[in-house]
C-alpha cells in the first residue's frame, strides 16, 4: 500500500483525533524510518521522545523475542519476574522505594493522583486532596490528568472536570505560595515543560519547592513521562537539578516504543496504597517489562549517560549557531531541546519533513528536537543542515 492509500483507508476508518501528516511510516532501523512510498526520514522527534535507542534495536528485539517466546501475559495476582527487577532496577537508580507499573503517561500520573490522595486519606487527613500543578503543563489525557494539565485548550467540552487542582506559573514561587492552604497535598511539575514549549525549570525554583514541601509534609511529583529516562543527560530530570521528588512518573521512553509506564515513590508516599487501591490488568506486563529492563540498563550506563550530555550540548551549539532573525531563543536540557521562533512554525515542520527530517512542535511558535538518544555526531550535522536549508525556504 502506499501513502496515500493508508491515509485514505485511516480517514474512512480511523477516529478523527489526530492532525496527521500525510505519510505512513513503515520501517525503521537506528534514527531513520522510512514511509511506504520508500522516501527515507532523519528521525528527530522518536514517536515524541519515546525511541529512545532509535528504531529496531537489536537488543530490544531480543528481549521482546525471548519473552515472547516464554510468556506474554498473566496477572498481577502473581510475581512477575521481569516486573519485579525492572522495579529493582527503577528504585536504586531513583532513590525511592517502590513502582507501580502500568501502560501509559496519564496513566502514571492517573496513579499519583490518586496515591496523593489515599496516602493523606489513610493519614486521616482526607482534606489534603488539592494539588497545585502548572500553567502550560501537560500531564495527559484522562479526565483527572486533562484537568492538573495547565492549558484549557485541552479541557474544553470535557466538562464537569474533576475536582482538587489549582494553577500556579511555572518557575514563580510566589506563586506557588500563594495557593497553599490547608487543603494543599503535593505539588506536581516536569522538571522540563515539554507539550508546553520545552522549558527547563529553574534550579532555585525546584529547590524551594522542596523546601515548601518539606516543610508543609505535602508531596512533591514530578512528571518525567518526557524528560526522564536520559533524555536530558541524567537518567532522571531531576537529578540533573539535584533535587528529589516523594514521586516520579515515567512512560514513553521506559520501553523505548513498547508501551509501558510507572509511578516511583517514596517507601512512606507508597504506604498510602494498601492491596485493592489501584491496579493495571496490563501494567508491568511480562512483554514491556523484559523490554524495559534492557533498556533501562542500557540507557542508565554512565558512558550512555555521559554520552548523551555531550550530543545535547553539541545539538544545542549547533542550533545556537544558526543565524536566523526570527529565532528568538535556543533552550533545552539534553537532547529535549526547543527552537522559539517569532512565528509559527507549522509550515517549517512541514518543510522539513519533505526535506527528509522528522520534527514536532511544542506549542505553535516552538520546534521541538527530541531525537534517539544514541543518534550520532554526523547525525546531528545532517539534521542541522536540513533544518537551515527549510529555514531558507521557509517565508
Ligand atoms: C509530561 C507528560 N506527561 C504525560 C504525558 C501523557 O503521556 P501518554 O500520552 O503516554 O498518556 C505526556 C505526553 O506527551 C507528557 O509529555
Amino acid at each position: 500500500m502506499t501513502n496515500k492509500e493508508i491515509m485514505n483507508k485511516g480517514q474512512e476508518y480511523v477516529m478523527n483525533t489526530y492532525n496527521r501528516f500525510p505519510i505512513a511510516l513503515v520501517k525503521g532501523k537506528g534514527s531513520y524510518v522510512c514511509d511506504a512510498d520508500g522516501k527515507e526520514y532523519l528521525d528527530f522527534l522518536g514517536g515524541i521522545a519515546v525511541c529512545v535507542l532509535g528504531h529496531s534495536d537489536e537488543a530490544l528485539q531480543a528481549a521482546l523475542r525471548e519473552q515472547a517466546a516464554n510468556l506474554w501475559h498473566v496477572s498481577n495476582i502473581y510475581w512477575i519476574k521481569p516486573q519485579v527487577e525492572l522495579a529493582e532496577k527503577l528504585v536504586k537508580i531513583s532513590g525511592l522505594g517502590k513502582a507501580f507499573f502500568c501502560n501509559s503517561g496519564a496513566e502514571a500520573n492517573e496513579a499519583a493522583i490518586k496515591l496523593t490522595r489515599k496516602y493523606f486519606y489513610r493519614k486521616q487527613e482526607a482534606n489534603k486532596n488539592e494539588i497545585i500543578v502548572f500553567k502550560e503543563s501537560f500531564h495527559g489525557r484522562t479526565l483527572a490528568t486533562v484537568t492538573a494539565t495547565g492549558q484549557r485548550k485541552y479541557q474544553e467540552g470535557f466538562a464537569p472536570l474533576p475536582e482538587g487542582f489549582v494553577y500556579a506559573d511555572y518557575n514563580d514561587l510566589g506563586s506557588v505560595e500563594k495557593l497553599i492552604t490547608e487543603n494543599t497535598a503535593a505539588i506536581m511539575l516536569e522538571a522540563v515543560q515539554g507539550e508546553g514549549g520545552v522549558h527547563p525549570a529553574d534550579r532555585k525554583f525546584l529547590l524551594e519547592l522542596r523546601r515548601i514541601c518539606n516543610r508543609e509534609g505535602i508531596l512533591l511529583i514530578f512528571d518525567e513521562v518526557q524528560c526522564g529516562i536520559g533524555r536530558t543527560g541524567t537518567f532522571f530530570a531531576y537529578q540533573s537539578y539535584g533535587v528529589n521528588p516523594d514521586i516520579v512518573t515515567l512512560a514513553k521512553g521506559l520501553g523505548g516504543g513498547f508501551p509501558i509506564g510507572a509511578m516511583l515513590a517514596t517507601d512512606e508516599a507508597a504506604s498510602g496504597f494498601a492491596p485493592g487501591d489501584h491496579a493495571s490488568t496490563f501494567g508491568g506486563n511480562p512483554l514491556g517489562t523484559a523490554v524495559g529492563n534492557i533498556l533501562v540498563k542500557t540507557v542508565s550506563a554512565p558512558q550512555f549517560m555521559e554520552n548523551t550530555k555531550k550530543l545535547g550540548e553539541y545539538l544545542q551549539e549547533s542550533l545556537n549557531k544558526i543565524v536566523d532573525n526570527r529565532i528568538i531563543e535556543v533552550r533545552g536540557l539534553g537532547l529535549m531541546l526547543g527552537v522559539e521562533f517569532n512565528a509559527e512554525i507549522k509550515e517549517l515542520v512541514q518543510i522539513c519533513m519533505q526535506k527528509g527530517l522528522l520534527l514536532i512542535g511544542a506549542g505553535p511558535r516552538v520546534v521541538r528536537f527530541v531525537p534517539p538518544l544514541n543518534i550520532n555526531q554526523k547525525e546531528i550535522n545532517q539534521a542541522v543542515a536540513i533544518f537551515k536549508e527549510a529555514l531558507q525556504e521557509w517565508e
